[in-house]
């Protein structure tokens, strides 16, 4: 089998070279998320990590993840799907279930969260190569489609390289990197590190189908990724929740693609809900998370909104979603584009040190959200560390030639 199987360049060309892929996002990549991101622009996605023991032997779960329109060849391809195990049997197993239905498998090899560390797999295996090359390579010698591979990084490049070469030579036909640490999950998030992703993108075979992972809060973000790293392609998980517009990267300037007014997006979703993916029961689940997200900037301004949200459930009727929150959202922002004053600009401002620049938009179209921990905003967070870091790095710097005055 593996002799016939499409090596990672040719897989990668025969599903269409893709360059912005939505990441494998748990109870948020669901099959409509996918089919409304394709519409702006994505053009590969990930399913959400799907448990392989539970995949492979409970109807319920799968029933809960997966349904007949999943990876359907005319609404859902280009498609890979994500398991995460420890057990390269029961990998197999459920693989095998989906394995008509998609392009690749993908393991998670980067779940930092409490529940992998408890259920040993995702970020807690990064110890373990024996293990990850023996799941690896079951899937590369007995499923029909090829087997990938997304990782974070070890804060030592030269491990890390070691690592990513491991997991290539177990039979990984692409690989993604998320230039996070394992630590680096929840409030101490913080920045991707691009250098380290793109000393492996230049250490590894250059063949090598190679996917960059973090720091995605505007179109233009993804070419100055891929320029920077030299990738084949940038996958976006939170850019992608917030502003499904992130990969338009082709109407960059047309706000209305790039920054679509959350009515007419939320429209555009609950259709595709209601009339594409009605089967979907994951997509029904993850509807409310959705709004949330979506409306994240316009809810602050209309709390009655966000109360009939919260008041909603998957268990709601579509009937229900609709009149408490579809049309609301329609016609508050119907009202708000009747009085000719409003300004309706988003601004680009200055160049950061990260080397992009932070936009303001208006309140009624999708955009990045910033976490405030501790009362600061991620954006400002991003903003004071790397300022530190940079007074950190001039200080010897000036130390020397305070030192040479002194000597003069
Ligand atoms: C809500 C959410 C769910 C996630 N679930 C998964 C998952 O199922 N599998 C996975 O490999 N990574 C998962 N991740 C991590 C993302 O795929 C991605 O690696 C990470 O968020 C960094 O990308 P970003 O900076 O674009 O957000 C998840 C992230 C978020 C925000």
């Amino acid at each position: 089998m593996v002799d016939q199987k499409l090596k990672g360049r040719v897989l990668f060309e025969k599903i269409g070279k893709p360059t912005r892929i939505v990441a494998p996002m748990v109870d948020q990549s669901e099959l409509a998320w996918r089919v409304l991101s394709r519409r702006y622009g994505a053009t590969l996605c990930y399913t959400p990590m799907f448990h392989a023991k539970l995949f492979a032997t409970s109807e319920k779960y799968r029933k809960e993840m997966w349904c007949d329109l999943d990876g359907d060849t005319e609404l859902d391809r280009p498609l890979v799907v994500q398991f995460c195990a420890n057990d390269p049997e029961y990998l197999l197993e459920a693989a095998k279930l989906v394995e008509d239905k998609c392009d690749a498998v993908d393991l998670n090899l980067g779940c930092p969260q409490g529940i992998a560390k408890k259920g040993h797999y995702g970020s807690f295996l990064m110890e373990e190569w024996e293990l990850i090359h023996k799941l690896i390579r079951t899937l590369h010698d007995n499923l029909k489609v090829p087997v990938t591979a997304k990782i974070r990084v070890f804060p030592e490049q030269q491990k890390t390289l070691d690592y990513a070469k491991m997991v290539l030579d177990a039979g990984a036909q692409f690989l993604t990197v998320h230039g996070r640490l394992r630590e680096q999950k929840g409030q101490k998030t913080g920045l991707a590190d691009w250098d380290i992703i793109k000393f492996l993108r230049k250490e590894l075979p250059q063949d090598t189908v190679f996917f960059a992972n973090g720091n995605i809060l505007y179109p233009e973000d993804i070419e100055r990724c891929s320029e920077y790293i030299n990738c084949d392609a940038v996958m976006s998980a939170e850019g992608n929740l917030y502003n499904p517009g992130v990969f338009n990267v082709e109407h960059i300037g047309d706000k209305d693609k790039t920054f679509p007014r959350v009515d007419r997006l939320a429209r555009e979703y609950f259709n595709i809900i209601k009339n594409e993916c009605s089967e979907s029961l994951a997509s029904r689940k993850a509807m409310k998370s959705h709004f949330f997200k979506l409306l994240r900037p316009f809810l602050p301004h209309h709390t009655d909104i966000r109360a009939n949200i919260a008041a909603l459930n998957a268990k709601s009727s579509l009937d229900e979603w609709e009149q408490k929150v579809v049309i609301p959202v329609e016609e508050t922002v119907r009202k708000i584009f009747e009085d000719p004053t409003i300004d309706d600009t988003v601004v680009t401002l200055e160049k950061q040190l990260w080397g992009g620049s932070y936009k303001t938009v208006p309140y009624w179209r999708c955009q990045p959200y910033f976490r405030p921990v501790n009362g600061v905003t991620a954006d400002k967070r991003v903003v004071e560390e790397l300022e530190s870091k940079k007074r950190q790095a001039e200080t010897p710097l000036e130390k020397e030639k305070e030192k040479e005055l002194k000597l003069d």
